[in-house]
């Protein structure tokens, strides 16, 4: 089932009156299924981020439009719009973005107080993701008082305990330690499985892609490939290697 659909998006950075205009997607078309773990790969400044932003719904596309879940989201107004954000979308960044001023509960808890919803079921939440994530020890410290790894499990659980329709990772390994980053991994890997969430993740880092079930690859804002994970992984991570030599693609 498909839970995805982009239609020619382009984005074109600079106003009508800019004189320094900059195309970073054009006409951008693709598909996800529901529960689907695809990656996202490219140089940098390829568009990938613009990409995310704009299915995050942080940012509009010039042209073209995008259907989630049967819904035109270019059609809803702003309060829609930010529900829509809230209730559809997990977000997990590089820099893990969580409150410095909130202990990781609350950083994790606060998608679901926003939406108004009661202690005792934000509570059965809280405990059911943190225990699967393996973080229900450090709850009350501060990111400062965590690892990098642990700060993005707690933001992993945050983005997840919405139950969103889609997860958006933006290079989320990119800060990890190699340890810690392969730990994401099979955590996002578990989260797919056992959530049946759909990911679409940036990275440019082949092991983190090798991790997908499918690689879509940008370059200049188009899309130029796409890779399919067959049963043989070693396979997988050669093709993408290749595809990645000849987009030139190991810079950030
Ligand atoms: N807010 C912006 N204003 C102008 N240009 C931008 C803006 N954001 C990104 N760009 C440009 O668009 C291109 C794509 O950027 P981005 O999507 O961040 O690439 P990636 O994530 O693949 O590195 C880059 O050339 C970048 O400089
Ligand atoms: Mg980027």
């Amino acid at each position: 089932m498909q839970i995805l659909k982009v239609e020619n998006i382009s984005k074109i950075y600079g106003g009508k009156k800019s004189t320094n205009k900059y195309v970073a997607l054009k006409n951008i078309s693709f598909e996800v299924d529901k529960g689907e773990f695809v990656g996202v790969m490219g140089a940098s400044g390829s568009g990938k981020t613009t990409l995310l932003n704009i299915l995050g719904s942080i940012d509009k596309p010039t042209t073209g439009r995008y259907i989630m879940d049967g819904k035109d989201i270019a059609t809803l107004n702003k309060d829609e719009l930010a529900k829509h954000r809230i209730n559809n979308i997990g977000f997990i960044f590089q820099d893990y973005n969580l409150l410095d001023t909130m202990t990781l509960k609350e950083n994790i808890i606060l998608p679901l107080a926003l939406k108004g919803h009661k202690v005792n079921i934000i509570e059965e939440k809280l405990f059911k993701i943190t225990k699967d994530l393996g973080i229900t020890k450090i709850l009350d410290k501060y990111p400062y008082e965590v690892s990098g790894g642990e700060q993005q499990r707690a933001a992993a659980c945050r983005a997840l305990i919405t139950s969103p329709r889609i997860i958006l990772a933006d290079e989320p390994t990119g800060n990890l330690d190699s340890k810690s980053g392969k730990d994401l991994l099979e955590l996002l890997t578990f989260i797919n499985k056992e959530y049946k969430a759909t990911i679409l993740m940036v990275t440019h880092d082949v092991f983190a892609a090798s991790y997908c079930q499918r690689i879509m690859f940008i370059r200049d804002g188009e899309i130029y490939n796409q890779l399919y994970a067959g049963d043989n992984k070693k396979q997988f991570f050669d093709s993408i290697i290749d595809v990645m030599s000849v987009l030139g693609g190991e810079g950030r």
